[in-house]
């Protein structure tokens, strides 16, 4: 027997999604992709607009067949329905820095309501460069097109992309510039994270069931471990990684997010608030590392050249676009620890980094040994403790591993794995994570996206860090580098075989 929410098909009203950077790479390997998914499984909101606006001069005709082309390039065939789905598309050229062409952009989406009965409900959609958020947004606010008119119909959101800022000032610089021309229920900053099954699982596990949460504490947990390992390098997107680093593009957003569904206290009700309350709690818990012990919590690296999958592959600074003396990281490892009753003097381990061996993502609960092994005389080994593994990627799976005995006259103990696959039972295809954003902002279901209050405390506990990495001289952090294709450099490797040893 299934227990679901309440089917919200019925609550997608007729809305226009305008994408900003709609000549973009994320507009065509993410945004449209999931687009098209919905209309292909008929989940959109009826009526349904999508408009696309950026610097380059194109037509409707000339959008369309763009899109087209990135959609085909990802396999061979045709993609279905494509058709029908491009009659919902539009594309209007906009300068960022014109207040006209956001005046004539307001014309012509009053003129879309009528002709399609889109009902005034709009979405804004920010997969621009970071730098233009505040620019479009205060365009937005002048041309008018971020009020919204009072009850049902001609609601108004705005969706952010991260980076939201790149240290505490900027994040709160960016919310102010927001929060001149639209409320904070108006602003949705994504995670793509968050909208992964198996992400939005870990409180379904940890709350809808008694027997995992008497455990969930200092008295029965080693540590925790939260990996995000890739194998992709920076690819063409040096410009942006550059002056991100692994820190600010995976630390900041969804390391953390992982790191508080796993260690957060369960909120009264799963509602967007009470659980980003909880959230914001667990993040306000952190101790804060010392400055002068920060290297005994944090590594550093940065991919050399190597092989993956028996492929030659360069290293960070013989990327198109990397500085040849570039200190930018591409891997880190925090140790950290949440100062609250809970977690005390639990560490919790994030590792994050890019050209490692292999793509995989997982959140690791080591459980504590036996209080009294009372094999001891038995058993030359000590008994391993058990693990709880969260598989985010590529298996999306639960496991958990114990002890047992051996079959036969000896007595002799075995680790053995019991797993659940997330699509045993289940042949339903899981929603695309950027397709269930979307969803949710057309709902205006707030739960997987960040709170600003989150936003500044995941930057209040990261800036000092990033404040030491990037010190020069003497006080700089040392930078380790690693072979491509490894699991990181060989500082890191006594934390790395907590947490990738079963
Ligand atoms: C993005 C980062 O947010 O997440 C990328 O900018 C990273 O650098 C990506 O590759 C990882 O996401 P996923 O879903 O592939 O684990």
């Amino acid at each position: 027997m299934q227990s679901c929410t309440a089917n919200t098909r019925e609550a997608l009203s007729p809305c226009t999604l305008v994408i900003f950077g709609a000549s973009g790479d994320l507009t065509a390997r993410k945004l449209i992709p999931a687009l098209h998914g919905l209309f292909c499984t008929d989940s959109q909101p009826r009526p349904f607009q999508i408009v696309g606006c950026a610097r380059t001069p194109l037509n409707t005709e000339a959008f369309r067949d763009l899109l087209l082309e990135a959609l085909t390039n990802r396999g061979p065939e045709p993609p279905a329905g494509w058709q029908k789905f491009a009659q919902h598309l539009a594309y209007i050229p906009v300068q960022y820095d014109d207040a006209q062409a956001f005046t004539e952009l307001a014309a012509s989406l009053r003129q879309m309501d009528r002709d399609h009965q889109t009902q005034g409900n709009r979405i804004f959609y920010l997969a621009t460069p970071p730098s233009l958020y505040p620019v479009i947004a205060a365009q937005l606010g002048r041309a008018g097109l971020a009020a919204e008119k009072t009850g049902g119909n001609g609601w108004v959101r705005i969706v952010v992309e991260k980076p939201f800022g790149r240290d505490l000032a900027s994040a709160l610089e960016l919310d102010q510039v927001l929060h001149q021309s639209f409320h904070e229920h108006q602003i949705f900053r994504i995670d793509h994270y968050l909208a992964k099954e198996t992400v939005q699982n870990i409180l379904m596990l940890r709350f809808a069931n008694t027997i995992f949460e008497p455990l969930w504490n200092r008295g029965y947990i080693d540590y925790i471990g939260i990996m995000a390992a890739e194998q992709l390098g920076v690819e063409h997107r040096a410009g942006y990684y550059e002056q991100t680093g692994i820190l600010r593009d995976m630390f900041q957003n969804h390391m953390q997010q992982l790191l508080a569904l796993t260690a957060m206290e369960p909120p009264s009700l799963f509602e967007a608030e009470r659980v980003r309350d909880e959230k914001a709690k667990c993040s306000r818990s952190l101790k804060p590392l010392d400055r002068a012990t920060l290297a005994e919590h944090l590594v550093i690296g940065q991919y050399g050249s190597g092989a993956i999958d028996g492929r030659r592959v360069a290293g960070y600074r013989d990327e198109p676009g990397v500085a040849l003396a570039s200190r930018t990281p591409t891997f880190a490892m925090l140790r950290l620890f949440v100062d609250n009753w809970r977690w005390r003097d639990v560490p919790f381990y994030l590792i994050s980094g890019k050209r490692l061996a292999r793509k995989e993502t997982k959140i690791v609960v080591q459980f504590k040994r036996v209080p009294h092994s009372m094999f001891r005389d038995m058993l030359a080994e000590r008994i391993p403790a058990n693990r709880l593994t969260l598989g985010i990627y590529p298996d999306e799976e639960i496991d958990i591993t114990f002890q047992t005995k051996t079959p036969g006259p000896r007595v002799c103990l075995r680790p053995v794995r019991m797993d659940f696959k997330y699509n045993q039972n289940d042949k339903a295809p899981a929603l695309d994570a950027y397709a269930k954003v979307l969803l949710d902002v057309i709902q205006g279901d707030h739960m997987l996206f960040w709170r600003q209050d989150g936003v500044e405390l995941a930057w209040s506990f990261l800036t000092p860090i990033l404040e030491e990495c990037e010190a020069c001289g003497d006080r700089a952090q040392q930078l380790h580098p690693y072979p491509a294709g490894s699991w990181g450099p060989e500082a890191a490797q006594e934390w790395m075989r907590l947490i990738l040893n079963n």
